[in-house]
């Protein structure tokens, strides 16, 4: 009866490792998790394996088996996701330099924590005498982003979005400076991510009091801009007319 237990359970702990598997799959990043670790723990489980085939106990055969079974998939996930790893420790510069307006996107949903992460880096912009007049809505259901795709015609790719970060500010005098700092920062972090994005106007479009309204905002607050968001369909290089060195002017024009 022990044995039977223990061989029940040996096969039922590895099972702990499905959440985490999944984690690294919905995030698309296996950052939080250490390689040293990952391998590490492998590793054990490779070593001991050749004890545990050849042991006539049926429990440490059992749990030698599916343990490495288990992890052998974990470290596969952790290895698979870490290019993604390596783009998200991309250097400032380069996530600069990769941002661009991507407007076609990839069926698959964005998991709820990479939403907040990036409404998180539209928080942390600057705002004039550190009002941080930002009131940041995140849209995830279908219906309501083709709604929106209706209501405003230069965005009418919102259609096949995965999600949109509306960005409102409170009606400050500098409302607008403000919500375009959250709004960039928004933008540098799902260029970061490896998201696509676009930044859809708000602010002076004949549709931001629809807008406004739609999403029951309160009186005193202005719609700045639409990101749309999800993953890219395709890789799309930045283009820019202008060198920097063509409208750098040092000390005077
Ligand atoms: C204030 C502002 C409003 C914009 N509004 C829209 C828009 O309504 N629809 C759209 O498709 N792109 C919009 N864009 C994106 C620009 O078209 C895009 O940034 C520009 O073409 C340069 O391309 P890039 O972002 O790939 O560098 C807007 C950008 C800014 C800064």
């Amino acid at each position: 009866m022990i044995e039977i237990l223990a061989m029940v359970m040996a096969i039922i702990l590895p099972f702990w490792n499905i959440p985490l598997i999944l984690r690294i799959i919905r995030l698309r990043s296996s950052r939080d998790i250490s390689m040293f670790w990952a391998l590490g723990v492998w590793l054990c489980f490779v070593l001991m394996f050749p004890a545990a085939l050849s042991s006539p106990d049926p429990v440490w055969k059992i749990f030698s088996l599916v343990n490495l079974v288990f992890f052998s998939l974990v470290v596969f996930v952790v290895l698979l996701f870490r290019k993604k790893e390596v783009a998200k420790d991309m250097e400032f510069e380069k996530v600069v330099s990769k941002r661009s307006s991507v407007r076609k996107y990839r069926p698959e949903s964005l998991p709820r924590e990479l939403l907040q992460k990036l409404a998180a880096a539209g928080a942390k912009a600057p705002s004039a005498r550190g009002v941080e007049p930002w009131e940041f809505v995140i849209v995830t259901e279908r219906d309501v982003l083709e709604k929106l795709a209706g209501i405003c015609p230069n965005g009418a790719f919102l259609a096949n979005a995965a999600a949109a970060i509306v960005v409102f500010c409170r009606d400050t005098k500098y409302y607008l400076e403000d919500g375009c700092a959250a709004t960039e920062n928004i933008l540098l972090q799902a260029a970061a991510e490896g998201l696509g994005a676009c930044w859809i106007a708000g602010d002076k479009k004949d549709y931001a009091s629809t807008v406004t309204a739609m999403f029951k905002a309160p009186a005193e607050v202005r719609l700045v801009s639409l990101i749309s968001l999800g993953w890219p369909e395709e890789d799309k290089l930045q283009q820019k007319n202008r060198q920097p060195d063509s409208l750098v002017h040092w000390e005077k024009f």
